[in-house]
């Protein structure tokens, strides 16, 4: 070791006196050998992946020094240089692409200091070559590691093995969108450390377990687009430290949870797509830190008046079209000064639309077609111009516009003009409206090519959610 220390002050001098990047280079690779057992089972593990074309100690005869392999990432533990992260799939455009016949090759476990591993759009042929998560020998690496994940992988398929319940070091386990299928193990509880689990996009059945109510460390929980049914688990509610909550696009059921309420810094909770009923619950507007709600297509039924949403202060996004609300909309909901997204078409809605909600300072689109609202729409000209089409009230046979108003041109969507040129309309003349030619006319624009403006403020809805999920996960995961 002494010998080792004054060799290094040696070469450190060499240095200076030279003064060149290559003799420090030199120097460096002195300093910190790589293991030969090491450098091999690297070598193996990857041609494993991208097949045997692949002659590693070829290409890069110093893979942790002056000729690093893309994808993977050293790091010096007593002296030695070891892998400590390997990232397989093409995610770079000079990273190496997956073999047709990849395979998990036994070296890949003896990477003895390994944190991180994951792969990305590498088992992609589900017909062909199918190829399950090998758990009994990622056991091996529970010591080490800390982030695992296979995103796009659609060839990779069968159950996540319960072994996983051992790599209790994990703080990340993402297994987006591949073919994996069978029920969520319940020993994931043990992963306590895991402030991720992201296991959206495959084919995932049951219930979700009470157990990951056990990941009290949990900021991100992402179960949304499998086939999951039953209850949300009471024990989400102990989750207190998430920030995003999606289960969307399942079959869930039953009453929207009481327990979330304890969510206090829950920013996204999505849970569109399901089979939710019974209502809002107070607990929804108990969230303070909501800045994404969204709960479309869900039976739910109920109204929009028994909450005070005035106390969702961070909303952005309030989706709740398709939900079967009926009643009125309440005075509260002008109370949200962040609000950028409005979502209520597809309910049962009625009554006259608060005129206030034009003021919201940050709205961007109001979707509210389809749904049975009356009387004059009082908004003023100047908002229908910003708005566009991303203003929505086409579909309520009783709503109309004070048509003396307004140019042509920014006259709201789908909604006829008010019979006598602007003025109020009496109460029994609303019925009248109903059942005229414009009515039917609306209905055919709605259904021909209108429909699509919904879907644009909906893509713009997916970007915002994805931005945010990105900078979410830098934000609070970062590159490990
Ligand atoms: C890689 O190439 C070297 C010589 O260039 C050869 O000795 C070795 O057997 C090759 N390894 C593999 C795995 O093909
Ligand atoms: C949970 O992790 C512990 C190690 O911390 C291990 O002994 C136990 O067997 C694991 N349980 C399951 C169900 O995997
Ligand atoms: C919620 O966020 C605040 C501020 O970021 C933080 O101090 C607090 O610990 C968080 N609460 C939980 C339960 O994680
Ligand atoms: C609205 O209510 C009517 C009558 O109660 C019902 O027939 C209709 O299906 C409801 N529409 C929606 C979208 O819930
Ligand atoms: C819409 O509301 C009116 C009363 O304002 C009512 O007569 C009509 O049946 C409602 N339509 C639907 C589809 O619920």
């Amino acid at each position: 070791m002494g010998m080792l220390i004054r060799s290094n002050h040696f070469t450190l001098a060499v240095c200076i006196l030279c003064l060149g990047v290559w003799c420090c280079g030199q120097a460096d690779s002195e300093v910190a050998p790589m293991e030969k057992a090491e450098q091999t089972a690297l070598y193996s593990a990857i041609q494993g992946f991208v097949g045997n074309w692949w002659n590693g100690s070829d290409l890069y005869p110093d893979p942790c020094g002056w000729t690093p392999i893309q994808g993977v990432s050293c790091d010096i533990v007593g002296g030695l240089w070891y892998v400590t992260a390997l990232s397989i799939g093409p995610v770079h455009d000079n990273s190496l692409g997956c073999a047709p016949n990849v395979e998990f090759r036994q070296q890949l476990f003896q990477l003895k200091h390994l944190k991180s591993l994951s792969f990305f759009n590498c088992f992609i042929s589900p017909g062909r070559h199918r190829i399950t998560i090998p758990g009994g020998k990622l056991e091996k690496l529970a010591g080490s590691l800390e982030l695992l994940e296979f995103r796009a992988n659609p060839g990779l398929i069968g159950q996540v093995p319960t072994s996983f319940g051992y790599l209790t070091r994990l703080q990340s386990l993402v297994l987006l969108e591949n073919g994996l299928t069978g029920e969520l193990p319940i020993n994931i509880g043990n992963l306590s450390n895991l402030n991720r689990l992201v296991l959206a996009g495959n084919r995932f059945t049951g219930q979700i377990p009470d157990s990951v109510g056990s990941l009290k460390e949990l900021l991100i929980l992402d179960l949304s687009r499998n086939s999951l049914s039953g209850h949300m688990p009471f024990a989400l509610g102990g989750l207190t430290s998430l920030l995003k909550l999606d289960l969307s696009n399942n079959q869930l059921k039953g009453k929207l949870l009481g327990e979330i309420a304890y969510l206090k810094n829950l920013t996204l909770l999505d849970l569109r797509n399901n089979r939710f009923s019974g209502g809002l619950t107070q607990s929804i507007v108990e969230m303070h830190s909501l800045e994404e709600l969204v709960l479309s297509s869900n039976p739910l039924g109920g109204d929009l008046m028994s909450l005070e949403w005035q106390s969702l202060q961070n909303l952005v996004i309030l989706d709740l079209s398709n939900v079967g609300l009926t009643g009125d909309i309440p005075e509260s909901l002008c109370g949200l000064k962040r609000l950028r997204f409005l979502g209520l078409s597809g309910n049962n809605l009625t009554g006259d639309l608060p005129s206030k909600l034009a003021s919201l300072p940050s709205l961007r689109a109001l979707y509210l077609n389809g749904n049975n609202l009356t009387g004059v729409l009082k908004f003023s000209e100047e908002f229908y111009g910003k708005m566009g089409r991303r203003f929505g009230a086409w579909n309520n046979p009783n709503l109309c516009y004070p048509v003396g108003l307004m140019t042509a041109t920014n006259a709201p969507y789908g909604v006829k003009p008010c019979q006598g040129g602007g003025t109020l309309l009496e109460p029994n003349s609303r019925a009248k409206l109903g059942d005229g030619n414009l009515n039917q006319n609306s209905h055919f624009i709605a259904s021909s090519g209108f429909s699509s403006y919904g879907i644009h403020g909906l893509c713009w809805f997916f970007l915002v959610d994805t931005l945010i999920t990105v900078l979410l996960l830098n934000l609070f995961v970062g590159p490990i």
